[in-house]
């Protein structure tokens, strides 16, 4: 090892992490393992809660940054009311609507706006909040959610009626979800950033100066990831919501950032990442399907520059996405993966939720208890399962209403409910 990158790792590890002293990709060492949950970078050994707390935790919440997802800037959400409170669903349900804007950026700067869906009984709920690439109006028949004509919405959601209002009914299941007393909130990507290969609109250009190397700052998915910090900064306040329960899911690029977005944001006591795939809970060392260099050529905007030099190359990376998964120890994790959905290699997940595990352990946590898999959501039942879990069942790429029968089965087992 060149003395230059062994002062970069002391560096690292005295400090906890300055981005700036990071090892360029070409000095980090070839390691064809997963990398150890419990090495420091510089190779201290992690062997306690409070290591894994105060070292090492911190330690890899600079390295996904850094190397694959980009920094974002800290920031502080002011609410507003978007419409008055609403009744839904014959008067089961309320409808709140909130403008999400960031304290000093400018009028005219991105704001997202928030739906909740509260069962109209007794609270706080706990709520599951989801990120998708329709408006809120899309997600069920709730006539009082807005549609906003302005929202950026791809061109192949407009065609295949997605769009319309009620049109991902059957994906959402919101009415489902309220009837086994959860609150339901969601946001529209495109409010924080449009899924395209584009820096000059969304929220980036707002903030022309953040502290950190231009290849190691935010992409689209820790933009994504940001959007859903603020609607927890929103959720945490609201009195109608357990803010102790608040669960985010998202679906494919999307499952990618519900990931991140708990891995980086403890609040969240419960992720849902679903059908995740490559970049978020796949494992990317040797992958039999989407590869480093297929993601990053395809979706360039996903990933920051420096994770284009793990092209090819995926045996530098000073981790894995099993160590995603285990920043989110000891909360609790359902990925959840369709049987026929070959290309968000289920087999990568499954094991990299093993190789996380251990993390769930050393916090005294229950992580993966009897089958890390389960095929049946009858099977998710308390007593039979910890926070660590992957629910497969047998569909393509889609969100079904099984899957939200086993994932408030999960979450009420977790929540002791
Ligand atoms: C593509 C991409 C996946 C992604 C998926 C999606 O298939 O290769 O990584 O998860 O799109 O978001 O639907």
């Amino acid at each position: 090892m060149s003395p230059i990158v062994l002062a970069a790792l002391l560096t690292l590890s005295c400090t906890g992490a300055s981005v700036n002293e990071l090892p360029p990709v070409a000095d980090l060492p070839e390691q064809e393992a997963l990398p150890d949950p419990f090495t420091m970078m510089d190779g201290t050994p992690v062997t306690t809660a409070e290591d894994w707390r105060e070292k090492r935790r911190p330690e890899l919440v600079q390295l996904f940054q850094h190397y694959m997802y980009g920094f974002a800037p800290e920031a502080e959400s002011e609410f507003r009311e978007d419409a008055p409170e609403a009744e839904a669903f014959d008067g089961t349900a309320r409808v709140k609507q909130i403008e999400i804007r960031i304290k000093g950026l400018p009028e005219d700067a991105p704001r997202i706006h928030l739906a909740v869906i509260v069962p109209n009984t007794p609270g706080p709920h706990p709520v599951m909040l989801g990120i998708k690439r329709v408006g809120n109006h899309a997600t069920c028949g709730a006539e009082a959610l807005l549609q906003r004509e302005d929202a950026y919405i791809p061109e192949a959601s407009r065609k295949d009626g997605a769009s319309e209002r009620g049109g991902r009914s059957d994906f959402w299941c919101v009415e489902y979800i309220l009837s086994r007393g959860y609150a339901f909130a969601t946001f529209l990507e495109s409010d924080v950033d449009p899924d395209e290969n584009d820096f000059t609109n969304g929220i980036h250009p707002w903030y022309p100066d953040l502290p950190y190397p231009k290849d190691a700052q935010w992409a689209t998915i820790r933009a994504w990831a940001w959007g859903f910090r603020r609607c927890v900064d929103y959720l945490v306040t609201d009195p109608d919501i357990d803010a102790g329960k608040i669960g985010v899911i998202g679906h494919s690029r999307r499952g990618k950032t519900a990931l991140l977005a708990a891995a980086l944001d403890e609040r969240i006591a419960l992720a849902v990442p679903h059908q995740s795939g490559t970049g978020g809970c796949a494992i990317s060392r040797a992958s039999e399907q989407e590869t480093v260099e297929r993601i990053n050529r395809v979706f360039p905007h996903w990933f920051n520059g420096n994770f284009k030099q793990f092209n090819d190359n995926e045996a530098r990376l000073p981790f894995d996405q099993h160590l995603l998964i285990a920043l989110v120890a000891p909360r609790a994790l359902l990925d959840t993966e369709g049987k026929q959905d070959a290309w968000a290699n289920n087999p990568a997940s499954l094991r990299a939720l093993g190789a996380a595990d251990p993390v769930w352990k050393l916090l005294g946590a229950p992580g993966i208890e009897g089958p890390a898999r389960v095929e049946d959501v009858n099977d998710i039942q308390p007593g039979k399962v910890g926070n660590l879990l992957q629910l497969r069942l047998d569909t393509k790429h889609d969100l079904t209403r099984d899957y939200w029968v086993g994932i408030l089965n999960f979450a009420d087992a977790v929540y002791g409910r």
